[in-house]
């Protein structure tokens, strides 16, 4: 009996997969079918794959060409499954000619022609008006949003925003991206979402323009200095049934979560203590450095901080305070907010002018879990035991930057397609405004006293 094996994602079922699946089978005598698991599709840097694998499964089984449909969840692992099932013919597409040679000392590779002019990528776009992008701000990271937007499947950056000129006209040079300099609305005109990369004491604003104007947001943190003004944002968003997600990064990459879910497993036993670090040394004339109100380093790392914490202790917390060491011109150069639980407690530590091991440590009553610096991009992770020599290490996979993730949140939950509320929520975003709040009124009251 010859057997083949192939492998795909199959989403949005199309012709090309139906042709491929009825050649491959008739390659030999038996069938088997690989079908890509969500994390797969991520780590491969396949971001915004709408079916999920059950209904993918489903979809190949439909065929009647499978003789045995398998899951495919890690690098590798074709491989393994040659060996595993005694395969003669290992088939894919025609697309991907040469990059499975690598299999010919195991089994004979074959590439099937593809089916022109069809592919899941062109229905997904088919499917979804491309959404129109406009990103408000030129400043350093709107390049990175430009470059990450590339990986993600339905949504191009067409406009730009900025009324400083001089930063619009390199920016627009550069990517050729037209940049509005006066006209908001002109601007807003062109586009079906924006992206505020402005600073931080605009983004309310621009952010609740968009809004009334029927946009979608995705906006830099912190998205408002109040709770109240957050709130707002988010009602205007639900009566205008528009997204809104506040960008912090790390709440939409993989390994974050997979991090989050691991610590609310009951591994370490029940969560008792989180501290987060996040310090990156600003240049003494970078507006976090001299910035009194609106720079300093809570305001810029604060959301990454209080992310794990809100997320695994929640906002329901009996003290918060806040220290600051501040400069000479009253920027908070280094802060430490520190909260008290019913039954726990947690630290963040922010520094734009004060370094420290950018860690994160939750602490639970049987085992804790490290997440070395980066851990706000999160590619690896270890649970620890008292047994010093019992660790068990994680390497979640992270592609790019972490932008697209957040990116493809956004597009998905345009499109109707993302189901993924619990990655940020409202409420999540709520409680971190409320916190800012409460940092800048102590802040201030610091920057009085000094
Ligand atoms: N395939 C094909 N003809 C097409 C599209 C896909 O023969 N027009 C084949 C691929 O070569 C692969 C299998 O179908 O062997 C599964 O491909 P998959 O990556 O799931 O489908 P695509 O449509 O190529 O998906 P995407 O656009 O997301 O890359």
């Amino acid at each position: 009996m010859k057997k083949v094996i192939t492998y795909g994602t199959y989403d949005l079922f199309h012709e090309g997969h139906y042709n491929l699946l009825k050649r491959a089978k008739a390659l030999g005598d038996y069938l088997i079918v690989g079908v890509t698991t969500e994390h797969f599709d991520l780590a491969r840097g396949k971001v915004n794959v709408i079916d999920p694998i059950m209904t993918r499964i489903e979809n190949v089984r439909k065929t009647g060409f499978a003789d045995e449909i398998i899951v495919e969840d890690h690098e590798g692992q074709k491989i393994e499954d040659i060996q595993k099932y005694g395969v003669d013919i290992f088939t894919l597409g025609s697309d991907w000619i040469g990059a499975f040679d690598y299999l010919k000392p195991f089994c004979e590779v074959v590439y099937l022609d593809r089916t022109a002019d069809i592919s899941s990528t062109s229905l997904r776009n088919g499917r979804f008006r491309l959404v129109r992008v406009g990103i408000v701000g030129t400043g350093r990271i709107a390049p990175r949003f430009v470059s990450e937007i590339k990986y993600v499947s339905g949504a191009e950056v067409v406009a730009a925003y900025n009324p400083e000129r001089q930063s619009a006209e390199r920016f627009s040079k550069s990517y050729d991206i037209p940049c509005e300099v006066d006209d908001y609305h002109a601007f807003l005109d062109r586009v079906d979402a924006v992206y505020i990369a402005s600073p931080n004491e605009t983004h309310y604003e621009y952010a609740k323009k968009a809004l009334l104007n029927g946009k979608h947001v995705l906006c830099e943190k912190p998205m408002a200095f109040t709770k109240r003004e957050t709130e707002e944002l988010y009602r205007l968003a639900e009566e205008r049934d528009k997204v809104l997600l506040e960008g912090i990064r790390t709440a939409y990459t993989p390994g974050f979560q997979q991090m989050m879910n691991v610590a609310r497993s009951g591994k370490i036993g029940e969560i008792v203590d989180v501290e987060a670090c996040f310090t990156r040394l600003a240049n003494e004339n970078s507006r976090e450095r001299v910035d009194f109100r609106y720079g300093g380093s809570y305001l810029e790392f604060g959301g990454y901080a209080m992310l794990p914490i809100l997320k695994l202790l929640g906002s329901d917390y009996q003290d918060l305070r806040f220290r600051s060491i501040l400069d000479e011109t009253g920027v908070d150069i280094y802060t430490k907010v520190q909260l008290m639980y019913e039954n726990g407690m947690a630290t963040a530590k922010t520094g734009v002018g004060v370094k420290s091991e950018g860690q994160l440590v939750i602490a639970g009553t049987e085992g804790y879990i490290l997440a070395e610096s980066p851990w706000w991009m999160t590619k690896h992770f270890s649970v620890r035991y008292e047994d010093p020599d019992k660790i068990e290490s994680y390497e979640p996979n992270f592609q790019g930057d972490g932008f697209r993730y957040e990116i493809s949140e956004f597009v998905s939950k345009i499109n109707g397609t993302g189901k993924n509320d619990y990655l940020l929520t409202a409420e999540e975003s709520v409680a971190l405004a409320g916190i800012t709040e409460e940092f800048m009124r102590i802040r201030a009251a610091q920057q009085e006293e000094n």
